[in-house]
């Protein structure tokens, strides 16, 4: 073959695949003159634009196409090129599209500029919609006061976002982010329990969650949740996690912590002013007025059998009264409490309950510290009060127990029946202080109430009361 021919044929194949490659683009290419009228549109065009090439070609320049100029002519002969240039465009058929436009001076094609147009549509809607929930979780992160934390182990280099900063008192986010400065943070009284939480998560690769409280940049305290979870590579690689700012709970729990405590012995005083009229006053009047009937009956030794009989009744019956108010009296306060102290008060109520109500309540006192607050003697004595009564009022129980002991640094209170058990959950609902109150009292005295109850399996009701961590009253008596 002819050396022309040969070179012809070469050409051919090279512009045929030149031809396949710009139909198989996604891309867009045209090449303008200076004045921006085409020289060459691609065959593909329509796959971005919606026109065909004639239907570009007849639009004449591309900045009517592109609906704009785009190019800085000044820029462009310094530059040579003018990369990514984001721009919108309109389709044939109305439809917005967001394009990235490379330009590129050149000498093909009678023409100067190469314009490459690559259609980013949907990379920029799923780059919006990144940033819309990006946005949304801040928002909501805002919202719930909680800020989040990055901390890449092997570098030591941690992250707080603006929100722990703020949580940390740093208004300005200028303080540096370290593990180090946020556990100097962290009360002392906290520290040491946050940071073995911590390592001990770092140890597992494992979740944690702890709360502390934090004396800020700002040097305001804080209460604060903290949650996190640690991932490992062999050793501790990354740790993530979120603060909750939760001071305003804690505030508007400890208000009503005090509270409740203030109407629990608001009632207590009550009681104890009713107790002491009832003792005082109508019980001490009763009993005299038994004594008087007693005398009465004496004086009248006469053969009325019948008003001597009567007497007689009237003066038991007026006693009988005298005691039951003594009684009532005594549950309304216990007085004995603080002469004959917890243990016997104790033995002493369930005795009586006993007799009363024909149960056998099986008692087993231990050691108890030498001196317990009069506050943590009242609350078990309460409670025990309580409990047992939920026994024989609810539970139809044959026989019930009470344990009442020393437990390491707490004192255990145990109240177990062996009745038909109840449901907590529906018990809610019911308007009842029975349970309420045991849990109230218990947590005034920073003690723990638990009930385990099961359908026809009883009821156990323990509390739990720290002996140290409560300050007992000089003169308390056991
Ligand atoms: N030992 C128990 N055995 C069976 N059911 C119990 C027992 N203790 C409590 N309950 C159930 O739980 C409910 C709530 O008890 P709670 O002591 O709060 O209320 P209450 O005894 O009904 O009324 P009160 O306010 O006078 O104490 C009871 O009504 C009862 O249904
Ligand atoms: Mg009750």
């Amino acid at each position: 073959m002819h050396k022309d021919d040969v070179s012809a044929d070469a050409l051919r194949e090279s512009e045929e695949l030149h031809r396949i490659t710009l139909i198989n683009m996604s891309d867009a290419v045209f090449i303008t003159d200076d004045d921006g009228v085409f020289t060459f549109i691609c065959p593909n065009v329509d796959v971005i634009f919606g026109y065909g090439p004639d239907e570009v070609r007849q639009v004449g320049r591309i900045s009517r196409l592109l609906g704009q100029e785009l190019v800085d002519r000044e820029r462009l002969a310094a530059q040579g090129e003018m990369k990514n240039i984001e721009h919108e465009i309109v389709t044939k058929h109305g439809v917005p599209r967001a394009v990235l436009v490379h330009i590129k001076q050149v000498a093909i094609k009678r023409g100067t500029t190469l314009y490459v147009c690559r259609d980013i549509t949907e990379r920029k809607q799923s780059e919006q919609a990144l940033r819309r929930n990006e946005e949304r979780l801040s928002l909501a992160l805002d919202a719930a006061s909680m800020g989040t934390w990055d901390w890449h182990v092997p570098s030591g280099h941690m992250t707080w976002s603006p929100q722990t900063h703020h949580i940390f008192g740093d208004e300005a986010c200028t303080r540096e982010p370290s593990f180090a400065s946020f556990l100097r943070l962290v009360h002392p009284a906290d520290r040491d329990r946050v940071a073995e939480t911590m390592t001990v998560a770092m140890e597992h690769a494992a979740s944690y969650e702890t709360e502390f409280r934090l004396l800020g940049y700002d040097n305001v305290e804080r209460w604060v949740m903290g949650k996190g979870k640690a991932w490992k590579n062999g050793k501790p690689l990354r740790m993530l996690g979120v603060f909750v700012d939760f001071s305003e709970r804690h505030r508007v729990e400890q208000e009503l912590r005090e509270l409740s405590g203030r109407l629990i012995n608001a009632h207590e005083q009550e009681r104890i002013r009713l107790s002491r009229e009832l003792h005082d006053d109508v019980a001490q009047r009763v009993t005299l007025l038994a004594t008087e009937l007693g005398i009465l009956r004496r004086r009248l030794e006469s053969n009325r059998a019948d008003a001597q009989e009567q007497l007689a009744r009237l003066s038991a019956q007026t006693g009988e009264i005298g005691s039951e108010l003594h009684r009532l009296s005594h549950e309304l306060h216990p007085a004995r409490l603080e002469q004959i102290g917890l243990e016997a008060s104790v033995r002493g109520f369930c005795r009586e309950l006993s007799d009363a109500r024909h149960i056998p309540i099986d008692v087993e006192i231990g050691d108890l510290p030498a001196t317990l607050a009069e506050d943590v003697r009242l609350c078990l004595y309460r409670i025990a009060q309580e409990a047992l009564q939920n026994v024989v009022k609810h539970s139809g129980a044959a026989r019930a127990a009470l344990t009442l002991a020393a437990d390491g640094n707490d004192v255990l209170l145990r109240v177990v029946d062996d009745g038909d058990g109840f449901d907590q959950l529906a018990v809610r609902e019911k308007d009842t202080l029975g349970l309420v109150s045991m849990r109230e009292r218990a947590r005034l005295v920073q003690g723990r109430l638990s009930v385990t109850s099961k359908h026809r399996e009883g009821t156990r009701v323990e509390v739990r009361v720290p002996v140290g961590a409560y300050p007992a009253s000089p003169n308390a008596a056991v």
